[in-house]
């Protein structure tokens, strides 16, 4: 049988506090009864300690959407790994979002894998092509899972087929070994995720959009339970 799925939900930049704590207060009764699927919120910064907080003594998990490439030191407005140990047990590391618009290199990726890595921090690095795949070989002792997030399924409601992001985990699974995680990510919904799961290759998902609003979250985690129940 499948392993456990896992289930990271990436809010990007939006949610002040307040909205964050009314998104927790909808959704914990429920997340909290689940059991078969290791759910991971990443919420921005400003409401980690929150988060982490409020889902204290449940099986919830939270991660952080980045971190530095850098130590703690002369970095003005970074957040290390030292400061998230402790907060969080996940970070998404490498969306295509932070490499195209703040320019983020494979190098500078590798770096970040690395400083999670010493804080025990669970990376979940983001990748939409081969060639970086190929860029994670020298961590791939420090990576819990991959998302093959391609670029034109991203925000678009234009999903990639289950066929090819199988193509993809495998392919991930090829080259950094079996212990890393394959999961996709890109306009996955409560209609089409267990399409993905379904995958033998395949371990979770990473949804944004749709795990911005509690109850549309909620039916994408239920529509992966009635799968596996039936799988
Ligand atoms: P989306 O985002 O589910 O809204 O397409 C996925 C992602 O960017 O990780």
């Amino acid at each position: 049988m499948k392993k456990k799925p896992l289930v990271v939900a990436n809010w990007k930049a939006t949610k002040t506090i307040k909205e964050t704590i009314e998104w927790v207060k909808m959704a914990k009764p429920k997340l909290g009864e689940i059991t078969g699927i290791e759910i991971v919120i990443c919420p921005p910064f400003t409401s980690l300690p929150f988060v982490t907080a409020l889902f204290k003594d449940t099986r919830v998990k939270v991660g952080a959407q980045s971190v530095s490439r850098f130590s703690d030191g002369p970095y003005t407005g970074e957040i290390s790994s030292a400061m998230l140990d402790g907060l969080v047990d996940y970070c998404i590391v490498g969306h295509s979002e932070r490499r195209r618009n703040f320019a983020e290199t494979n190098e500078e990726i590798n770096a970040k894998i690395k400083n999670l890595s010493e804080f025990k921090i669970k990376s979940v690095v983001c990748i939409s092509n081969l060639n970086e795949i190929r860029s994670l070989e020298s961590v791939r002792d420090k990576i819990t899972a991959v998302a093959y997030e391609p670029l034109f399924a991203i925000g678009t409601d234009k999903p990639d087929t289950p066929e090819n992001a199988e193509k993809m985990a495998m392919l991930i699974k090829k080259s950094l070994g079996e212990q890393v995680k394959a999961i996709y990510g890109g306009s996955v919904d409560p209609s089409n995720v267990a399409k993905f799961t379904r995958q033998p290759s395949i371990s979770g998902v990473l949804p944004g959009r749709a795990s911005w609003n509690p109850g549309i979250f909620l039916d994408l985690l239920e529509a992966i339970r009635l799968n596996d129940q039936t799988a």
